[in-house]
């Protein structure tokens, strides 16, 4: 097990660090010396620390790195694949693919806080789950990816294929799943995988002054706003107004904040405040 990053990271089991931070929580899969491969300890522990952080008010918005030179190498050859296969116990292999689908993706997609993938190395295969079920990402441009599954004899596993077509183009998607080939951040920005790259010196500080963006909003507008979006995508035109409209209903009855009302007033009454002007986090 890797140290502690800094005096504030705390060690969540074997393979998780986590590091609050003004709202932030920082979350570190922790293998560095297996490029952070998601086995399924690593898996198991996710889940916890994901439910955990869930009512943690110290988290307000949560960044998922890895240690080391690496985000995740995908999921773990060894651990997750050929000790399981090599178990020959069924049970086994449902339990282990449910602690990854878990974390990776359903809880991970549809959780009620902010999440930022912040990609500092080494990408690969499975790894693009999580990747995608974070609602941004940022990245080290000289950070390395690949769906390198068809180099070694099998398609991408689990939903990776379908996290890809939610974020990327067809040809983008079938040219990497297809070829194998690996690519940088910068590319991973252009074809949209990722939000941004930046230089690996600017990584953390840019990650840092998009999450206390996030970390300061209304948290019950943006659980609204981003749960809604997510799942309004799977619907028809006519169930997705209906929801939405109950997800703005759902806030402002959940809202102690009252910031629509304050919104509306500040813009209305009190001419202090022009929505239209407020200034991007890129200006
Ligand atoms: N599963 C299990 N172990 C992995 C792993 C994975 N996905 N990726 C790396 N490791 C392990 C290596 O086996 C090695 O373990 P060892 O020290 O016990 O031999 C250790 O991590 C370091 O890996 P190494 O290949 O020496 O590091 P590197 O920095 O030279 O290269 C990678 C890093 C990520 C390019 C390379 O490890 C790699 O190609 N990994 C596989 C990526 C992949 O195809 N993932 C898809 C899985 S779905």
């Amino acid at each position: 097990m890797a140290a502690p990053i800094t005096e504030k990271t705390e060690v969540w089991g074997n393979t998780v660090l986590v590091e609050f931070d003004e709202g932030i929580a920082w979350v570190t899969l922790n293998r560095p010396g297996k490029r952070n491969a998601m086995s399924p300890t690593l898996n198991d522990e996710m889940v916890r620390t994901l439910d955990a952080l869930e009512g943690d008010p110290r988290c307000k918005v949560l960044v998922l790195t890895g240690a080391g030179d690496s985000f995740s190498a995908g999921m773990d050859l060894k651990e997750y694949f050929r000790e399981v296969d090599e178990s020959g116990d069924t049970g086994l292999q449902i339990r282990v693919r449910r602690a990854s689908a878990e974390w990776q993706w359903k809880r991970l997609s549809n959780w009620s806080k902010p999440t930022i993938a912040m990609v500092n190395g080494w990408c690969f295969g499975g790894a693009f789950t999580p990747l995608v079920a974070c609602d941004l990402a940022i990245t080290d441009e000289e950070a390395q990816y690949g769906l390198s599954e068809i180099n070694w004899g099998i398609p991408p596993g689990g939903v990776v294929s379908r996290a890809l077509a939610a974020t990327v183009s067809q040809r983008d998607a079938l040219y990497f799943i297809m070829t194998g080939e690996p690519f940088d951040g910068r590319r991973a920005a252009e074809m949209r995988l990722v939000n941004e790259a930046v230089p690996a010196a600017r990584l953390r500080e840019r990650t840092r002054e998009l999450a206390l963006k996030l970390a300061s909003m209304n948290p019950v507008v943006m659980r609204a706003a981003k749960v809604g979006y997510k799942l309004a995508q799977e619907m028809p035109w006519e169930q997705a107004e209906d929801y939405l409209y109950a997800k703005l209903e759902q806030s402002q009855f959940l809202d102690a904040d009252t910031g629509r009302q304050k919104g509306l007033s500040q813009f209305l009454d009190e001419k202090t405040f022009r929505p239209g002007l407020t200034a991007y986090l890129n200006d």
